[in-house]
């Protein structure tokens, strides 16, 4: 598939992720943790592709910290394979996943299964990642058996929020916890490749990592899972909002950016920009330079 380049040259894959966490279960073996971020554009997905990240979901957080909605529900699937194609185009190496948005895959699994490929053939992505537990045994068997491959996702399911009555830690209480062991092991038996647990006790999390075959990816999970996820937003500092304890800042660029946007309203209105120096001169063009166009790369 033209889409995965380098195939066998570093490039992830799914079989690269479950054999990684084979390697992890070794006695004294130390598995290479697998690093997971969102990324909803062309810019973002090349930048993380680049510095190495193993994973890169095109989450439908995208409804909040890219779209401006308050929850992942107004997400559409349109909005979804539209930002995977543009993620597409930027990643090389990474794994692709794109979240199955809600109301997607929540009638029937025929349905489920046409928006599924969708992504795999419209957009390009790897893999696909639906939320849920025992509830979606049948339709990730189903989508596995169609060769797509199936990202789970168990605990705090933000497309459940208005059934939880809230965003909240998951799996607290000794019934929780054992739905939630549940859950995570239907997700491996359905044939999922990888397991995101989010907002879960870190004790439940290292328990269930132990007990899977299949990687889990963390997010408000502790430390002892297989792999990390975040929202890139929220290690960025591009949102407008607290973020949750787990997500840790990497830099503030919200403050980047606006203090670059100040800059360059203050030199625009004090007519300091632009100078002279950033000025065509029709007097002193060489006739080579008239010919080339204003657009291309290089030094013009
Ligand atoms: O949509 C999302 O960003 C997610 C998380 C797991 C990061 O599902």
């Amino acid at each position: 598939m033209s889409v995965v380049p380098n195939l066998g040259n570093g490039k992830i894959t799914v079989p690269d992720l479950l054999q990684r966490k084979l390697k992890g279960t070794g006695f004294l073996s130390k598995p290479e943790k697998i690093t997971c971020l969102t990324a909803y554009d062309y810019p973002t997905a090349r930048l993380l592709d680049e510095a190495g990240v193993d994973v890169i979901l095109v989450g439908d957080s995208l409804s909040m910290v890219v779209l401006g909605h308050e929850s992942t529900l107004p997400v559409t699937l349109e909005d979804m394979l539209h930002h995977t194609r543009a993620v597409r185009r930027g990643v090389r190496r990474a794994l692709v996943v794109s979240d199955m948005p809600f109301g997607s895959y929540h009638t029937d699994t025929s349905e489920s299964l046409r928006n599924a490929v969708r992504f795999v053939k419209e957009a390009g992505a790897e893999a696909v990642k639906v939320e849920g537990g025992e509830r979606r045994l049948e339709l990730i068997a189903r989508l596995t058996e169609a060769e797509i491959p199936v990202m789970g996702h168990v605990g705090l399911t933000p497309q459940s929020v208005n059934a939880l009555g809230g965003y909240r830690v998951q799996g607290k209480t000794r019934d929780a916890a054992e739905h939630l062991v549940r859950d995570a092991r239907a997700v491996e038996a359905a044939g999922a490749f990888a397991v995101v647990l989010e907002a879960v006790p870190r004790e439940l999390a290292a328990q269930i990592t132990r007990e899977l075959h299949i990687p889990t990816i963390g997010i408000g999970a502790g430390p002892d899972c297989d792999g990390q996820i975040l929202v890139l937003h929220d290690i960025l500092g591009l949102t407008f909002q607290p973020v949750p304890k787990f997500a840790r800042q990497y830099a503030n660029v919200g403050r980047i950016i606006s203090d670059a946007v100040r800059g360059y309203c203050e030199d625009v209105r004090t007519g300091t920009f632009p100078s002279d120096g950033e000025s065509y001169h029709a007097t002193r063009m060489k006739e080579e330079e008239k010919e080339t166009p204003v657009n291309t790369d290089g030094d013009w």
